[in-house]
Formats: structure tokens, C-alpha cells, sequence
């Protein structure tokens, strides 16, 4: 096979457009706001669907950059993807002819690279690019291709690009993980759908974003069950059917949100969320004082009895589900600016989740980084509007927060990270009272 290009080093990152957000702080937030779907559950449900020729329905599906990403992936691979309305995509992966996932797909989302497992199984074949690391990590793929080349597959790594065969079909067998992978577990288990024979996945990420996975992938044929908290069995199909599926509600939006009541000590209600995924988050903010109500798909979470400076420190570990999430952890740590005493924060998943915490420090806040997994927070801060500039999509939304409980208009570099999994998200605080415009870079810029 011809090397695939450009190779990693010719690679032009494309023009994103330069927006800021402004943001003005010192009002308690207070209304209700709906969850989007879970852009977690959404793009390997996207990547799922090319397991089928026949035609798939996502309803409840984000409208992000992420994705338009994917889906502008799909669209390249021979795919097509119809959007009849908004938050609903159809699939039909009938004629996919160009088995190639390029660098520009993997350098605007790591999730493209869920389409090794299911390309790999329909198609014995797929050139795919490494996704590289970010931000947050170096995030090697390594066991990903460890866990396809178990089930059977050939992969040779060149110039940036896995070259993967499947001569033959995949075999069914036992998928050992060193460690918990979210997205190891699903790109395995994608494969394992197709494969002959018999597939157990240990330990298997037990996110609930892959429990929506396997119920979209039963509603497609698939033999796939959850047999214990951290086993997945998989009995290979020759074929799936098309299917139709309503996206989970994202819990790390709602986090979000719940936190934005936190820290304006104010009060919102969470539309659509289900507190049963969040229950790590919802025993955190029980502890720092702020009463949070669960009912079916609602969170009610009311700081308005705290008052500022009220809130308790707390210290927090992220780990796999059901331990608190590392997506909500940047929030959280905002919280925690606001908290009376001192709070740790721990950070087990990704070894450069923490360093955002420096443009935090710009705004006031009182923080010490001790180690790439650890960081210890003074509170209750003072916080003040700055200029600060966005690494990550969670960073991002974190420091909108921040600027929410600041005094005077910050202004917020990098929205572009933050469109990738927020779906209107000014919208949604702007509904909720807040001051919040998303600008063109180079317009009206205000710092205290
Ligand atoms: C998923 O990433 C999520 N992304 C992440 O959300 C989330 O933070 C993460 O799971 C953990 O919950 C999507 O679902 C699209 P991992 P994933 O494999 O699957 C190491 C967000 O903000 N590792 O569970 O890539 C890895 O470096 C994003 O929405 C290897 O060493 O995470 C990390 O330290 C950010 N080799 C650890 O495992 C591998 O082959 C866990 O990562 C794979 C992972």
C-alpha cells in the first residue's frame, strides 16, 4: 500500500476562525436550561453506524464541532449522512469506497480514530492516522492497536498512519486491557460485533456513554452485553441491520451547568439531566454545601441558601466511572476557588490536566500546582476579570465560569475549543441571566 499523505510533517492545521468570549461576572445565575446529548455517546454512534449498509438514525445528537467533524468524515469515506432536522443525523454507510482516514480528520478529533474497529471489521481494511496527543496528554492509541491486532488484525505503523488488515474476517477472543480505556473498550467492541466467534473485553470502561453504545448496537443485531460491572462479551455477527437511536443526555454538560449555579450562587434546573451517571459529581456538590435535587431527568441545583464564601473545600480524585469524572475536574476546580479552606485536587487520568490551572491564577485564584496529578487550592478567592487564553474543550468552559464569578468583563481567547462540545452555550447562559458575547478577535476586547 503507497504511503497515505500529507504525512505529520506536511500537515497544515486549517485557519480556525479567532473568536473570544467577553464575559461579565457578579450575577447569581437563576431559570432552566435543557441537556444536549452526550457528544461522548454521539460520535462513536456516528462511527457504530458505518458496522451496516443499511440506513441509521441518531436523534438527540449535539450540534457541535465535533460533530460536523465526524460527520464531514463519513461524508469522505463514501458515507452519507443526511441531517433532516436539527439534532437527528441518518447514516447509510452502503457505498463506503475510500477506506482512509486522513490527518485532518484525526488532528480536528480524536474520536475519528473510532473508525478503525468498525472499518477494519465490515471492510478487512482501513488506512487511519494516529490522532497524536493534546492538550490534556500525550494520548497514545497503543492499545487500541494491541486490542485489534488480538482480534486477528495485521497493522503496520508509517509515516503517522496506521495500515491495518483483517485478512479473512476478525476472530472473536479475550481483549486484556493494562488499564481502563473508555475508547479502547468501544473501538474493540465495535470490531468484536463482526468478528467470528466469541469476544470478553477486561477491564471494560464502564462509562455510561458506552452502556448508550451497547443499546445502540443491540438495536443494530449486535450480541453485545455488559455480563459484569467490568466485562463486556461480545458473539460476533456476519451482518447488523439499520437502526434507530436517541442519544443519552450529556453529563458533563449538565456538570457544567450545575457548577455555573454553584459558583454564582444562584439556582438552575437541568432539563433532561439524569443524575443516576453523575452520582461522583452530585456527592461532591453535596459536600461543599450546595443543595442539589434529583428527580427523573431533572437536576435542581440551588446555591441561593450558601451566599458567597459559603460553600466548604472539598478534595476530589478523578478516576474511571463511577469515580468522578476528569471532564467535569477543570469545573470543579473552579468551584473550588470559591470554597473556605483548602481543597485537592487529584488528576489520575490525563498527566496535563492540571497545567490550564495557570490561566486560572490570572484571574486570582490561589492554587499550587503540586505535580502534574496533584493541585491544592486556597479559597475563598477573590476572583477578577483577565485576559486569558483557552487550551482544551473542559478548560475552556471552566474559565467562562470563572468569568462568571469575577469581578468585571473577562475576555476569553479560543472559543473555537469550546464550540467543539458545547452546544450553544452562550445561548444556554444567556438564558440563565449571564453576560456572555462570543466576538470576533481584534473586536471590542475589555479587561478590569
Ligand atoms: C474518552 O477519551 C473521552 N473522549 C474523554 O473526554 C475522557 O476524558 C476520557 O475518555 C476518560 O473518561 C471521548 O469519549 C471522545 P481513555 P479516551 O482511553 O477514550 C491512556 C472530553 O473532554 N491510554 O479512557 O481517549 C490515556 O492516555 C474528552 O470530552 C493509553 O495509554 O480516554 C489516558 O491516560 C477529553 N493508551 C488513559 O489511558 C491507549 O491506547 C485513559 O484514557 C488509550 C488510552
Amino acid at each position: 500500500m503507497a504511503d497515505a499523505r500529507p504525512f505529520h510533517w506536511e500537515y497544515e492545521p486549517p485557519k480556525v476562525p479567532r473568536e473570544r468570549y467577553l464575559v461579565t461576572g457578579g450575577r447569581a445565575l437563576e431559570g432552566t436550561i435543557n441537556v444536549s446529548g452526550a457528544k461522548n455517546a454521539a460520535l462513536k454512534m456516528l462511527a457504530a453506524a458505518t458496522l451496516t449498509g443499511e440506513r441509521c438514525r441518531l436523534t438527540n445528537v449535539p450540534e457541535i464541532e465535533d460533530v460536523r467533524a465526524m460527520t464531514d468524515t463519513l461524508r469522505d469515506l463514501g458515507v452519507v449522512v443526511d441531517h433532516p432536522e436539527p439534532n437527528c443525523y441518518e447514516i447509510s454507510a452502503g457505498d463506503v469506497d475510500w477506506l482512509f482516514v486522513p490527518l485532518e480528520a484525526a488532528a480536528k478529533m480524536r474520536a475519528s480514530f473510532m473508525l478503525l474497529g468498525p472499518l477494519l471489521a465490515r471492510f478487512g481494511e482501513v488506512i487511519i492516522s494516529n490522532p497524536g496527543g493534546d492538550r490534556i496528554g500525550r494520548r497514545p492509541v497503543d492499545l487500541h492497536v494491541d486490542a485489534m491486532r488480538t482480534l486477528g488484525a495485521e497493522i503496520e505503523y508509517r509515516y503517522g498512519y496506521y495500515y491495518a488488515k483483517a485478512p479473512g474476517r476478525l476472530r472473536g477472543t479475550d481483549v486484556r486491557f493494562p488499564f481502563v480505556t473508555v475508547m479502547g473498550t468501544e473501538n474493540a467492541m465495535l470490531a468484536a460485533t463482526l468478528a467470528d466467534g466469541h469476544t470478553t473485553i477486561r477491564p471494560a470502561a464502564r462509562e455510561p456513554e458506552v452502556d448508550d453504545l451497547i443499546a445502540f448496537l443491540q438495536k443494530m443485531g449486535a450480541s453485545v452485553e455488559r455480563t459484569a460491572p467490568d466485562t463486556i462479551e461480545v458473539h460476533g455477527r456476519r451482518r447488523l441491520r439499520g437502526a434507530e437511536h436517541r442519544v443519552m443526555p450529556d453529563r458533563i454538560e449538565a456538570g457544567t451547568f450545575a457548577i455555573a449555579a454553584g459558583i454564582t450562587g444562584g439556582h438552575v434546573v437541568l432539563d433532561g439531566a439524569d443524575c443516576d451517571t453523575m452520582n461522583a459529581l452530585v456527592e461532591v456538590l453535596g459536600r461543599t454545601g450546595l443543595a442539589v435535587a434529583c428527580a427523573p431527568d431533572r437536576m435542581d441545583v440551588d446555591a441561593r441558601a450558601v451566599g458567597p464564601g459559603g460553600l466548604k473545600a472539598v478534595d476530589i480524585e478523578t478516576g474511571a466511572y463511577p469515580a468522578l469524572a476528569t471532564d467535569i475536574q477543570p469545573p470543579t476546580a473552579v468551584l473550588l476557588t470559591q470554597a473556605r479552606g483548602r481543597s485537592t485536587v487529584r488528576e489520575t487520568i490525563f498527566e496535563d490536566r492540571l497545567e490550564w490551572l495557570a490561566e486560572l491564577r490570572k484571574m486570582g485564584a490561589t492554587i499550587d500546582v503540586k505535580s502534574p496529578h496533584e493541585a491544592v487550592i486556597e479559597g475563598p478567592a477573590a476572583l477578577h476579570a483577565a485576559t486569558v487564553e483557552i487550551s482544551d474543550l473542559r478548560a475552556g468552559a471552566s474559565l467562562i465560569l470563572a468569568a462568571l464569578a469575577a469581578d468585571g468583563t473577562s475576555s476569553i481567547g479560543g472559543a473555537h475549543h469550546v464550540q467543539r462540545g458545547y452546544e450553544n452555550i452562550e445561548r444556554k447562559f444567556l438564558d440563565l441571566g449571564a453576560r456572555i458575547e462570543r466576538v470576533q478577535e481584534g473586536e471590542l476586547t475589555a479587561t478590569a
